[in-house]
């Protein structure tokens, strides 16, 4: 079978590079002693997805751990059953994990990976379509903490990133619109991302409607394509996130206060990054940065395939409060990527308060 396969280098890691490979039906051993010499494989996952494909990844030298399913368990918890089991089945440092699931897998694993015996191999198997557009690649990893999402973490980058487009195939229209959400946040910073597409991402997002979520293999393959090639122009140029990595964080830092008001139980990942977006289109409307004409393209696209749910009236100072407490936040102040011309955006601090909270509505 067909895939496409990209190559993402890391010159802040000595040229490391690996491969982000996007095709159906894989066969995940093959790739993995391909790309590690592991002798021993670690496959974490949680009960849903273990039940859906259980069969797929039998293999004599693969042991799993099987979390529990949700954001509320990218936790200690959940990194001690990791780091338990890699000690139980005897893991080496040559030995392999494997993260089998969406981004909260992902970022999971990734963080067992990066810290067991300070440091062994780990490939990206990843199930979402958020995962395969954006969070297997580019090697943030992280735990919550009760206190903020993501506070614990590393760069730490994988061996191999194995997209499978029919893995998508089982996901729910929720978690498709929830990918969606990042997928479009790839439209609006594609000119600062600096890299050269043939055609403008957004007018591509827009030709299509909801016909979108009918999992077309050709469709899917090219938004997984664009955004990983995206992705990667931008980790390959900033992968610590010293300056223009940030440009990934559009939308987030409404979206973490979103997630951490409502305990990262009530909305997807996705739809606040989603809802985020249109908050930071406000406040830049607001601050001059962009037209009016460039603002309703930007909400059009996001309501046009409806991803945000409806959400309730936030507490304008505890949203503030979180906000100042999110990672993007440098010495108190407020770091938001905002959209500052037409598909490009840019870093923007010390942006008045009460403008701010203006623009914590929908
Ligand atoms: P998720 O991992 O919770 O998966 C969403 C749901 O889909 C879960 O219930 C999961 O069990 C289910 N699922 C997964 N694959 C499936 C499949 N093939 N079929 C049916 N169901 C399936 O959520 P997500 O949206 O993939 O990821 C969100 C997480 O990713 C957040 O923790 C976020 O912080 C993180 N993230 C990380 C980065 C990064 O760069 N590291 C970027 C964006 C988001
Ligand atoms: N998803 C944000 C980043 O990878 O930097």
């Amino acid at each position: 079978m067909k895939s496409n396969i990209l190559t993402i280098n890391i010159p802040e890691k000595s040229s490391y590079s690996y491969p982000i490979i996007i095709g159906q039906d894989m066969d995940y051993s093959g790739y993995i002693k391909e790309y590690t010499k592991a002798g021993k494989i670690l496959v974490v996952t949680n009960r849903t997805i273990f039940s859906l494909y259980e069969k797929k990844l039998k293999s004599e030298n693969m042991h799993y751990v099987v979390l529990e399913d949700g954001e509320e368990y990218k936790n200690f918890d959940s990194l001690k059953k990791i780091i338990d089991a890699a000690i139980e089945y005897r893991l080496e440092r040559r030995d392999c994990m494997v993260a089998f699931g969406g981004g909260v897998i992902g970022d999971i694993t990734g963080f067992a990976a990066a810290t067991y015996l300070r440091g062994i191999d780990f490939i990206q198997i990843p199930t979402t379509l958020l995962a395969q557009v954006d969070s297997s690649v580019g090697g943030k990893v992280a735990i919550n903490h009760e206190k903020g999402k993501n506070l614990i973490g590393a760069f730490y980058q994988p061996r191999a990133v194995l997209a499978d487009i029919n893995l998508l195939k089982t996901l729910d229209i929720r978690q498709l619109k929830t990918g969606l959400a990042e997928v479009l946040k790839y439209a609006f910073i594609e000119k600062s991302c600096g890299a050269a597409l043939n055609y403008r991402f957004y007018d591509f997002l827009d030709a299509y409607d909801s016909n979108i979520f009918e999992l077309d293999y050709d469709i899917l393959e090219k938004l997984i394509l664009i955004c990983c090639t995206l992705k990667a122009s931008v980790v390959e140029k900033d992968e610590t996130e010293k300056g223009l990595r940030a440009i990934l964080n559009f939308g987030h830092t409404f979206a973490h206060a979103i997630e951490n008001l409502t305990n990262y139980t009530k909305y997807t990942h996705g739809e606040a990054v989603a809802a985020g977006m249109l908050m930071a289109s406000k406040l830049a409307l607001k601050l001059n940065l962009i037209d009016r004409n460039y603002f309703v393209n930007i909400n059009s696209l996001i309501n046009k395939y409806e991803l945000v749910p409806e959400m309730p009236e936030f507490d304008k100072d505890k949203f503030f409060d979180a906000m100042r407490l999110d990672k993007k936040a440098d010495a108190d102040k407020i770091r938001f990527i905002l959209p500052d011309s037409d598909f490009s955006v840019k870093m923007v601090t010390d942006i008045d308060e009460t403008l701010v909270k203006e623009c914590i509505e929908f």
